[in-house]
């Protein structure tokens, strides 16, 4: 992310595994609940059926042979590229304002995915070595270490969806940057979601699914 504003890069990955754990169910087609996927390329396993027009479905091409069971097997790939800037699931704003040698620097942020639940959002701001940060938000999680200063937010989600601190530091504007940001998530960014598992007769296997995402890289320059 730019700290003006906008997106310089954004690329998302994300690939989904099977794991049959019945013998019985082996000779499964999944199906993917219907999404907006304009900006998702999916890639597919070559022993599949490739996705047409209509749902979804991850099938075998050979109705004869089954998954492997007790196995993760590794089905189907995806990666999205964009420019917008609403794909990003959470939005992070440092702004320096310099105070002679100092900086009154506000940090705010905001969960865009609210279907999302972020853990252990950390946002991690370089501040000189040595610099002593006062921080105006009492009940704030901070640490201020080895040249960054660290703000730590448990929990974001659509109950909680923002928040906001203001600390004093020395540095000027350019101090501050690049700023990184870290969490953990259940779900799926782009909307990946199997909507039911159904073996040849037309019956529905029992299903379990988890979703998680982890930040590779995230930077505002
Ligand atoms: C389908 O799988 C079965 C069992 O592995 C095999 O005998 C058969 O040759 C396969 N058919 C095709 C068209 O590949």
């Amino acid at each position: 992310m730019l700290r003006d504003g906008g997106l310089e890069n954004y690329e998302l990955k994300g690939d989904l595994d099977i794991r049959v754990n019945d013998a019985d169910c082996s000779k499964v087609k999944l199906e993917l609940a219907p999404a907006d996927f304009a900006d998702v390329q999916f890639k597919q396993h070559p022993k599949f059926v490739k996705f047409g027009a209509g749902p979804k479905v991850i099938a075998l091409k050979n109705d004869s042979q089954g998954f492997p069971v007790n196995q993760n097997l590794g089905v189907l790939k995806w990666r999205m590229n964009t420019k917008d800037e609403s794909h990003v699931p959470l939005t992070v704003t440092v702004w320096p304002q310099p105070n002679g040698g100092q900086s009154d620097v506000a940090v705010e942020y905001e969960l865009e995915a609210q279907h999302l639940t972020l853990k252990n959002v950390v946002i991690s701001i370089p501040i000189p070595p040595g610099a002593l940060p006062v921080v105006s938000d009492e009940d704030a999680q901070w640490t201020a270490d080895r040249g960054f200063f660290q703000w730590t937010i448990d929990t974001v989600d659509a109950d909680a969806p923002s928040g906001s601190l203001e600390f004093r530091c020395d540095g000027d504007a350019d101090t501050f940057f690049p700023t990184n940001v870290g969490f953990a998530a259940s779900g799926s960014l782009a909307g990946v979601d199997v909507q039911s598992a159904r073996l040849a007769d037309g019956s529905e296997a029992p299903l379990s699914q988890e979703k998680i995402i982890t930040v590779d890289k995230y930077e505002i320059v």
